[in-house]
């Protein structure tokens, strides 16, 4: 059975990951009306596996007895300054969530809730794996600079996306 400190702690990173699927997915809608449709499908699948973060919790918290409540979902930012301040925005954004997930890993050691240390274990390792796509976006589009045809072919690099 989950304590209820714990519960508590899911059901918030419940919200964060689905707070995560709307910025992204608010980002998708940001890069449609630049034209830039391979930024556009990248977020879209981005926002549709913080969807399944957010449900692996969701399923989590019932299979420890727990209950499941959902809380409304913040409202995201819906301008950027171009397609480096989104994704600087998208990288900062990952850096919050690992900071969240490490608490709730520190919070499951002091309640010494092993179970959801171990379940707690695949989120550490995809954080490393969300912070490194993010900084290796930034990386690309700061080398492409101004350039708009080396743009149109980031673009249809990043619309290559399926998982
Ligand atoms: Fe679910 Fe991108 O963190």
């Amino acid at each position: 059975m989950l304590s209820e400190k714990m519960e508590k702690a899911f059901n918030e990173q419940i919200n964060k990951e689905l707070f995560s699927e709307y910025l992204y997915r608010s980002m998708v809608a940001y890069f449609e009306s630049l034209s830039l449709s391979g930024f556009a499908k990248y977020y879209h699948v981005q926002a549709d596996e913080e969807h399944e973060h957010a449900m692996k919790i969701f399923e989590y918290i019932h299979t420890r007895g727990g209950r499941v409540v959902l809380e409304a979902i913040e409202k995201p930012k819906t301008e950027w300054n171009g397609p480096l301040d989104a994704l600087k925005d998208a990288y900062n954004h990952e850096k919050f969530i690992t900071g969240s997930i490490h608490s709730l890993v520190d919070l499951a050691i002091e309640l010494k809730d092993h179970a959801s240390n171990q379940f707690l274990q695949w989120y550490v390792e995809e954080q490393v794996e969300e912070e490194e796509n993010a900084v290796n976006l930034i990386d690309k589009l700061e080398m492409i600079g101004e350039s708009k045809n080396s743009l149109y072919l980031f673009d249809r690099d990043m619309g290559k996306r399926t998982k």
